[in-house]
């Protein structure tokens, strides 16, 4: 069977000053379909720069990373700009909206860069942002939004291309407990149907909605263990 995700001796190192900064140090990761992984561990031990190098936003120093079978480690950035307008959909903590545009235009954005048919890909976007309980506000603009409003905004736009793999990088990180719960409770939701997610946080009770969850710590992944919950 094919990984969504196969990492094999990923490196990522930065420089700063005389000091090299082993961001990411020889990380194996294997994310089967359908998986649903969160990443912890304490602040700098490299979640955000697995995220940005598995989200085609940064690439690695050394080592394999595989996105559903292709080798990412060796495209240039067009191929990587490509690959993640086909296969991901990333959210943020600060949800990354476009301040002009409206609730719906947000969402619809990506369609630009994937190729989805436009018809059927606003239709998707109107029955994302339908489902997220988005519908009476379509036409707001992001500050028009509550934060909870603006992350389903920014869940609805990464999904909008119907992608393989949802990557989010401390989603529920500015939102209230109850709003945390009800996109925790998306996820599983999106999980059940099949989406495969992987997800960073710092909160345990965020981490309990997983399957799998893997502890880094110094760029490494120290360990991982399987909810049994979930
Ligand atoms: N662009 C950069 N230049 C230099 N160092 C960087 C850069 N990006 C990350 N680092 C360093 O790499 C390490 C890992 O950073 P990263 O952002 O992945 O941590 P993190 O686990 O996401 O932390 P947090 O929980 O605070 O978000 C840190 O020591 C950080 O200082
Ligand atoms: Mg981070």
């Amino acid at each position: 069977m094919q990984y969504v995700i196969h990492t094999q001796q990923l490196c990522r190192y930065f420089e700063v000053g005389d000091t090299r900064v082993h961001a990411l140090d020889h990380v194996d990761l294997c994310v089967d379909e359908g998986d649903f992984v969160a990443v912890m561990g304490p602040s700098g031990s490299g979640k955000s720069t697995l995220m940005n190098i598995l989200g085609c936003l940064d690439t690695p120093d050394d080592g394999d990373c595989r996105l559903l079978g292709q080798l990412v480690s060796e495209m240039d950035d067009a191929q990587l700009s490509s690959l993640r307008n086909q296969y991901i959909g990333f959210v943020f903590q600060s949800f990354h909206l476009l301040p002009r545009l409206t609730a719906l235009d947000n969402v619809l954005l990506p369609l630009r860069y994937a190729d989805v048919d436009i018809t059927e890909g606003a239709l998707r976007a109107r029955h994302l942002l339908d489902r997220l309980g988005m519908s009476e506000r379509i036409g707001h603009r992001p500050n028009q939004l509550s934060g909870g409003q603006r992350q389903r905004v920014a869940i609805a736009r990464s999904l909008v291309a119907a992608p393989p793999l949802l990557l989010a990088d401390e989603p529920t990180g500015n939102l209230d407990s109850k709003t945390s719960i009800e996109i925790m409770d998306l996820f599983t939701e999106l999980n059940q149907e099949g989406q495969t997610i992987l997800m960073v946080t710092h909160e345990d009770d965020i981490a309990r909605y997983a399957k799998r969850v893997i502890h880094m710590r110094d760029g490494k992944i120290e360990r991982e263990h399987v909810n049994a919950a979930a």
